[in-house]
This record gives C-alpha cells, sequence and structure tokens, in this order.
C-alpha cells in the first residue's frame, strides 16, 4: 500500500492507494472512529459496481449504512439535488459524530463534500473515489461544491475529509471517455509542475500502457497536490496553478451546457488554449502547445472547441480566480513549471 498524509494544521488525514481496498474500507474507517451512521451517497453508474463491497466491509465493521444513489453526470451536482440529500440523510437519523461517504467521480465529490460540509454545520465524510479524475485530482484537498445556473462550482467551500480511499482496480471499468478525463488532469500536473511525469505520460500515450503504471502516476499526482494545498489550502496564491487549463475549460462546459464536453475534455482543449495564449504573450516557448496537443489527443482528448469570444468573456466574468476587471491565468514558462499571470478579462481572447 503507498501511503500520503496531508499535512494541513488540525485537518491532517491520509490518502491510502491500493489494489482492492475498496474491499476493506470498514478496517480503515474503523481506525478513524467508533461504530456509528454511514450515510454513503454514489450515482447510480457506480451503486450496481462498487457499492455492496463497501456496504459489506462497513457491517463486518460494525456500521450501519444508508445507500443513497443520486442521478449520474453534472446536473446532479445542484442544489436541488443537494437538498434531497439532506432530507435522505437526516431521515436516517444523521448526526455530527456519524460518517458521509462519497463513492464515485468529482461529481458525487463535490456534491457530497458540500453536503457534508454544510448540514448540522459539518459531518465528518470520507472519499472513496472511482474515477481516474477525482482519484488524482478532486477527491483531495477539499474543494467541495455545486453547480449555479450562472457557472460551476459557484456555491461551495473548503472541507477537507478524514480519509481519502484509493482502489485503482475501480479503474478497470470506466469506459475510455471517463478514463482520459482523469488524464487530462494528469497531464496538467506534469505541465504545471513535474517535467518527468510528463515525460513518463509521453512514453506510455494511451490507456493500454499507461494502466501498467497507474499506480504510480497516481500516487505521484496526489503527492503534487498534497504539496500544493499544504502551502496554500484555501486557493488564494499558489493552488491556482492547479486550474491550468480551466478558466478556458470552464467557458467551454458552459457554453456547451455542460453535456458537450465532459470536465477533462473541456481541461484538455483549455489547456491548449491556455498555451497558445502564453505563446501569443511570448511566456511560452513556442511549439509547447503542438507537444501538450498532441499527448491530450494520443488519449482521445480535444484539443480545441468552437467556442466564441463572448461566450468566452462572459464565462471569465465569474471565473474564481478574477479581481475586478483581471483574471489570473495559468501559463507555462515551460513543461513543468507554470506562473500566475493576472490578465485584462477583455485581453484573453487572441483567436
Ligand atoms: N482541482 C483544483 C484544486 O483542487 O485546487
Amino acid at each position: 500500500m503507498q501511503n500520503l498524509c496531508i499535512n494541513i494544521p488540525n485537518r491532517e488525514y491520509e490518502i491510502k492507494i491500493e489494489k482492492g481496498i475498496l474491499k476493506n474500507s470498514g478496517k480503515f474507517i474503523k481506525e478513524l472512529t467508533k461504530p456509528c451512521k454511514v450515510a454513503i451517497v454514489t450515482d447510480s453508474n457506480v451503486a450496481p459496481l462498487y457499492s455492496q463491497a463497501l456496504i459489506s466491509s462497513l457491517e463486518e465493521s460494525g456500521f450501519s449504512s444508508v445507500l443513497i444513489t443520486v442521478p449520474p453526470g453534472e446536473g446532479s451536482k445542484s442544489l436541488k439535488t443537494l437538498s434531497t440529500l439532506y432530507d435522505k440523510m437526516l431521515d436516517f437519523g444523521i448526526t455530527r459524530s456519524d460518517l458521509i461517504i462519497a463513492l464515485g467521480g468529482g461529481i458525487v465529490g463535490d456534491l457530497t463534500g458540500f453536503c457534508a460540509a454544510t448540514l448540522l454545520r459539518g459531518v465528518p465524510f470520507v472519499q472513496i473515489p472511482t474515477t481516474l479524475l477525482a482519484q488524482i485530482d478532486s477527491s483531495v484537498g477539499g474543494k467541495v461544491a455545486v453547480n449555479l445556473p450562472h457557472g460551476k462550482n459557484l456555491v461551495g467551500t473548503f472541507y477537507q475529509p478524514k480519509l481519502v480511499l484509493i482502489d485503482p482496480l475501480c479503474l478497470d471499468t470506466l469506459s475510455d471517455e471517463i478514463f482520459s478525463d482523469g488524464m487530462a488532469e494528469a497531464i496538467k500536473y506534469g505541465v504545471i509542475l513535474d517535467e518527468k511525469l510528463f515525460e513518463k505520460i509521453e512514453a506510455t500515450p494511451s490507456r493500454a500502457t499507461i494502466s501498467k503504471i497507474i499506480d504510480d502516476v497516481i500516487y505521484r499526482c496526489c503527492e503534487l497536490k498534497k504539496m500544493v494545498v499544504e502551502e496554500d489550502e484555501l486557493d488564494t496564491g499558489r493552488r491556482m496553478i492547479l486550474n491550468f487549463g480551466h478558466t478556458f475549460g470552464h467557458a467551454i462546459e458552459k457554453k456547451y451546457n455542460f453535456s458537450g464536453y465532459s470536465h477533462g475534455q473541456a481541461v484538455a482543449a483549455g489547456m491548449v488554449m491556455a498555451v497558445q495564449y502564453g505563446e501569443h504573450a511570448g511566456i511560452t516557448p513556442l511549439g509547447t502547445s503542438s507537444r501538450i496537443k498532441a499527448l491530450v489527443e494520443s488519449f482521445g482528448l480535444p484539443s480545441d472547441a468552437k467556442i466564441d469570444k463572448s461566450s468566452l468573456l462572459d464565462a471569465v466574468k465569474v471565473d474564481k480566480k478574477g479581481e475586478g476587471n483581471l483574471v489570473t491565468l495559468v501559463l507555462p514558462e515551460k513543461i513543468g513549471k507554470a506562473v500566475l499571470k493576472p490578465t485584462e478579462k477583455e485581453k484573453v481572447w487572441i483567436w
């Protein structure tokens, strides 16, 4: 088993990575808390695959549980679904000494984490991410949120889990498309923080080849995220580099009503746009965007998206990295090193 500890004062927690850990999760959760009520939130894709293994393991360790299943997809990251979760958890009689578990991808993790942060002013929660994207990014670092019609993640907070259990075997049941969504985030870590990781992915440019080293890729991405989150938990400085590709990516997701492009696909195209911007601004060496474009395409991810200037500027206006008429773009100076560049919102359009 590979272990990492996120050291945020008073909110330390472990990330445990091991093939098959899901079926032993009760044992690790018991190390956190005495037997109590556990509300498990998942979606209807994940429920038939993994909920029974989790429930059985919790029962063996003395926990009683309820399974709450939401529809799959971004539509569930809403105030309406959140309200349903509150009701179901209160019907179950959950208290602040009980536990909530998010079992699923980033949507389930963000929604469930926000529910846990706000219900009864905070119920402890555990992340059991089942997609690559959630395993290497969204389950770590405590960002939890739901969407509003105005844009993504506009109601949220920082609420760290008590434990993250990562079972790489869960990746076996992902479609190629969902697997590749996670690869967009792995490539992101390489571009902004770790040239060696980027080169490792370039050397294994398909699902079949990278799957042989996926445990190490997950570990390295979580390690990079740990370093950033420990330095800037609340996303006021350094952590913003993790949003590389996301300003443009969120604009793409919004333009296509959160259904034309998945998050990973939008981030992939958004990263290429950001790097083209960096090349145009003289910050990123010419040729970098072609290298990133080739890598995202090798995983079947899009490297561009049809988006018009007004849609981009509308999305930039509600970007959380904005201040007044400025938005902070994340631009690579080279593969493995990115900088934050406050930029006039009106000037982000170069196409
Ligand atoms: N996914 C970006 C962050 O956690 O800051």
